[in-house]
């Protein structure tokens, strides 16, 4: 394996600095290559710091111009200076302050952590260690400092300055050159430093808090590219007011700014006052974005301002309690995106989502706890489980307590915890001292990796009109991990009686209105007062994040399908039908199940329900999803004939009632991004996916192709005709339109690499390494590779896997390439690699074989070693 050896942080060894630093004042002279940052730190000793405590800073990459304290150069033996540490031997005991002057070229780094140039914009990204590679600091989340920040850079090519907090100054230099002054009132840690320098265009707004306070919004885009900056700015007021009306927090600087940049490693970041965004997350028009885009701008655009308050005002500790931020402001945007669009449909999204990449994760060799306790690289714990079981844990702490108690939880958070960086622990145990409720085992979910299991069984006595319902928990070990305790598992639930409706029950003292808490590892549950034998639907609006096995007949999930009053449990009472035919199908060949057809068609036309709730109903399971379910010997040819059987045999059958349906969606209404119009747009597009299934030709799509006005269809037809219809000349004459439309514009390229490289099929390799040479492509910008390659390896299941292993070979080849410059993209490139133990033997071997070639390389960074070697880990 590789031959250096990497530190791993533990979560016991965590001590406070000896030194705080009250204040931090820094001085930037921005220069493509040669930046200069003056460091001017006021530090201050702790009250129990020995004196002569040596002061020891980090540091990235950095050169040292100058040092001195207090004003007076410090001799060469008084300190050490290295390119990632400066050590002071013997600072003063009282405060005093440092001054350093370190030079970076922003050029050059194209890790995209610290200060570096995206398309000409000097922009920074210091989460999670990136100021280091800025200026020596204590570059860790529990320092806070108070920042002045002032900028000087040629006014011509850098019209725009900015930093976090309020503007103070600005004014010309001489030499063509100018400056700008920030100060930020609210302490905060290093990650949260942003700075900005550019020639941009700004859309402007302002917004008036609840308590009167007048805001100026901007948000910062590429040259003539305002426009489509519009909606984000939509989004951002909307956050704002539900932020105030939801959970009380109001705004609390002059200024709000965003920018987005076309280099970003992630999506966007909370930066204090001064966001910054891939431009993905930013830019839309109904010419370039789709509806799902739109989506996704509105749920960012809450998210990092979100965080002005659960991460930016209260910040961690630590990045072990990375989740205490990230999961919180997830389930925040969740919750916002619920208000704003269709609650049910918001929440089947979150579902899928969660068994499509959260489960895996949980199951795989990169398994990790809610909390960790130990990592090699933080930039590898940005991961789903971080974020997305991170917010199911705060939903379920919601679901124990109710509305009033979580909400006054959270207001005991805001206001005992504001300007601190804190724990999980004192985040319970705020809900704790509200509720009265002992939430120790509570804990478990923090500290125990892996999905819970809950196996139900249902016992009817029909003499005594009463029903018990078993419930037993089991955790597979993790790694790590083999020994596991019983969690606490609310289980929300309704007993549906023959009529379709929630029947009346009297129930015993563990459960709570409409949830049964288990919390041992096995717990009976019991129901009086039944008139009749119900189908009890468990896990409603998935209480928790668990697999849960029901002793319900076919015919029992079939009537949930169609009857449980819980929209999300309907759909997950189909989506288990769906599942168990097409792992069955996959296994034996067999014919897919004739009823489950028929009641797919019967969800579709069913006019009562919400649009974009059929569309889920619709879309069978991905294979990804399939896969996930066989578990082991997985065989991805196997899967995706199963899974085009399923979608021809709805098909065929639905045809005639199909094409009504199709026809008949109004589509004369102008684009407009809302939730309602999305869905009609959304179930028109998947009825055409069918309809040219069961046609078995391109021209409906061709012609849908033609016709479409806006992105969310255009790129709908494009990709039936891509997927279904790969050498048709429609589809050649349609991808050739679509690049000549677009050449200009490389985020909405994205799309057009992504619908290539998604596609079934050995041969889609070949096409894959075509498009790397294409013009628009670059293995520079981390939107164009996860577009092209890491769409590649996760959408497309056969030709990823193709038995050959040539996909795997070019996949670790591609990621040992990037590792060289950007090791962030690179190491999230190797996780699509992750569930590799449960390919069928073949492929197996030769997905192993290029994982091993990874780890054999030469100079690999932290980020791919950490992955590779815990994939590889027996
Ligand atoms: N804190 C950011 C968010 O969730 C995540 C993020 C943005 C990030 N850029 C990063 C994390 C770079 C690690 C590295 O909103
Ligand atoms: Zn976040």
């Amino acid at each position: 394996m590789n031959a250096v050896a990497h530190p791993v942080f533990r979560l016991e060894d965590y001590r406070q600095t000896p030194y705080t630093i009250p204040r931090t004042e820094l001085c930037f002279n921005l220069h493509p290559e040669k930046t200069q940052v003056q460091a001017k730190l006021a530090f201050t000793p702790r009250q129990d710091t020995p004196a002569a405590t040596p002061l020891v800073l980090d540091g990235d990459e950095l050169i040292l111009v100058s040092v001195a304290i207090d004003g007076k150069p410090l001799p060469q033996n008084a300190y050490s200076a290295t390119a990632d540490r400066l050590e002071i031997f013997n600072p003063p005991a009282a405060p005093f302050t440092l001054e350093t002057t370190t030079q970076i070229n922003p050029q050059a780094n194209r890790q995209l952590m610290g200060l570096y140039r995206s398309n000409g914009i000097f922009c920074t990204q210091c989460e999670a260690e990136g100021f280091r590679r800025i200026t020596y600091f204590y570059d860790r989340p529990d320092v806070l400092s108070v920042y002045t920040v002032r900028i000087e850079a040629e006014a011509k090519s850098c019209p725009v300055l900015l930093a976090n907090g309020n503007p103070r100054e600005s004014g010309a230099l001489e030499d063509g050159r100018h400056y700008a002054v920030w100060h930020d009132p609210f302490p905060k840690p290093s990650y949260l430093f942003a700075l900005v320098g550019g020639d941009l265009e700004a859309v402007h707004d302002t917004f008036t808090t609840a308590g009167g306070k007048k805001v100026a919004l901007a948000i910062y885009v590429e040259k003539s590219k305002g426009n489509r900056a519009l909606y984000a700015m939509d989004a951002l007021k909307r956050s704002m007011r539900w932020d105030e009306e939801a959970f009380g927090r109001e705004y609390d600087l002059d200024v709000f700014n965003i920018v987005a940049v076309s280099d970003f490693n992630m999506g966007a970041m909370e930066n204090k006052g001064l966001n910054i965004f891939n431009d993905k997350y930013v830019l839309a028009d109904p010419q370039t974005a789709t509806d799902a885009d739109y989506a996704g701008i509105e749920r960012v655009i809450a998210h990092e301002y979100f965080h002005n308050w659960t991460g930016d005002r209260i910040t961690c500790r630590d990045w072990f309690q990375l989740c205490l931020k990230e999961g919180l402001t997830v389930y925040r945007d969740q919750e916002f995106s619920s208000d704003q669009r269709s609650r049910p449909v918001v929440r089947i999204g979150e579902v899928r989502m969660l068994a499509a990449a959260q489960f895996p994760e949980d199951a795989g060799p990169l398994a990790h706890p809610v909390r960790p306790r130990q990592y090699a690289e933080i930039n590898n714990f940005y991961t789903t489980t971080i974020y997305e079981k991170g917010a199911e844990v705060v939903r379920m702490v919601h679901t124990l307590l109710g509305d009033t108690l979580f909400r006054a939880g959270m207001d005991l958070y805001f206001q005992r915890h504001d300007g601190e960086a804190c724990t999980i622990e004192d985040f319970i145990a705020c809900f704790a001292e509200t509720s009265g409720r002992d939430f120790s085992q509570f804990m478990l979910w923090y500290e125990q990796a892996g999905t819970p299991h809950i196996k139900a069984e249902f016992d009817f006595d029909e003499k005594g009109n009463s029903l018990t319902i078993t419930l037993e928990q089991s955790l597979k070990s993790t790694p790590g991990q083999t020994e596991k305790q019983p969690m606490v598992l609310p289980v929300r639930f309704g007993l549906v009686g023959a009529d379709g409706r929630d029947m009346a029950f009297q129930a015993d003292n563990h459960v709570e209105g409409d949830v049964m808490v288990l919390s041992g590892k096995r717990q009976s549950f019991c129901f009086t007062g039944l008139k009749s034998r119900p189908v009890p639907s468990l896990l409603r609006g998935f209480s928790a994040p668990v697999t849960i096995e029901l002793p319900l007949s076919d015919k029992d999930m079939a009537f949930l399908a169609r009857h449980d009053s819980d929209p999300v449990n309907r759909w997950q009472a189909l989506n288990r039908l769906l599942l168990k035919t097409c792992a069955q199908m996959a296994q034996t060949a067999s014919a897919p199940d004739e009823q489950l057809v028929d009641l797919i068609g019967e969800i579709a036309g069913d006019e009562t329900l919400d649009p974009a709730f059929r569309v889920m109903c619709l879309s069978i399971p991905s294979e990804a999803e399939i896969a996930r379910v066989i578990d082991h010997d997985v065989d991805p040819e196997r899967i995706f004939a199963a899974w085009q059987g399923l979608l021809a045999a709805i098909a065929q059958k639905h045809q005639v009632h199909f094409l009504a349906l199709w026809q008949n969606i109004d589509r004369k209404a102008p684009y407009s991004p809302d939730a309602a119009s999305a869905g009609k747009r959304a179930l028109a597009n998947i009825l055409l996916d069918y309809l040219a299934r069961a046609e078995n030709a391109p021209q409906r799509a061709a012609d849908a192709y033609g016709k479409a006005d806006n992105m969310t269809d255009r790129i709908a037809a494009l990709r039936i005709l891509a997927h279904q219809f790969p050498h048709a000349e429609q589809t050649k004459a349609a991808l050739q339109d679509f690049a000549t439309r677009f050449a200009a514009d490389p985020l909405v390229m994205d799309k057009w690499f992504a619908v290539q490289a998604t596609r079934a099929g050995a041969d889609t390799l070949e096409q894959v390494q075509a498009l790397t040479e294409h013009p628009l492509f670059s293995y520079d910008n981390p939107n164009r590779v996860r577009a092209l390659i890491a769409t590649f390896a996760a959408g497309s299941q056969t030709g990823f896997n193709r038995a050959d292993g040539k996909a795997y070979d070019f996949l670790a080849e591609t990621i040992l390439m990037i590792d060289k410059q950007n090791p962030q993209l690179a190491s999230r490139l190797l996780t699509t690699m992750r569930s590799w133990r449960s390919l069928e033997k073949n492929r197996k071997g030769k997905i192993k074989t290029a994982l091993e070639k990874i780890a054999h390389a030469d100079r690999l960074s932290r980020d791919v070693n950490d992955i590779v070697t815990r994939m590889l880990h027996e």
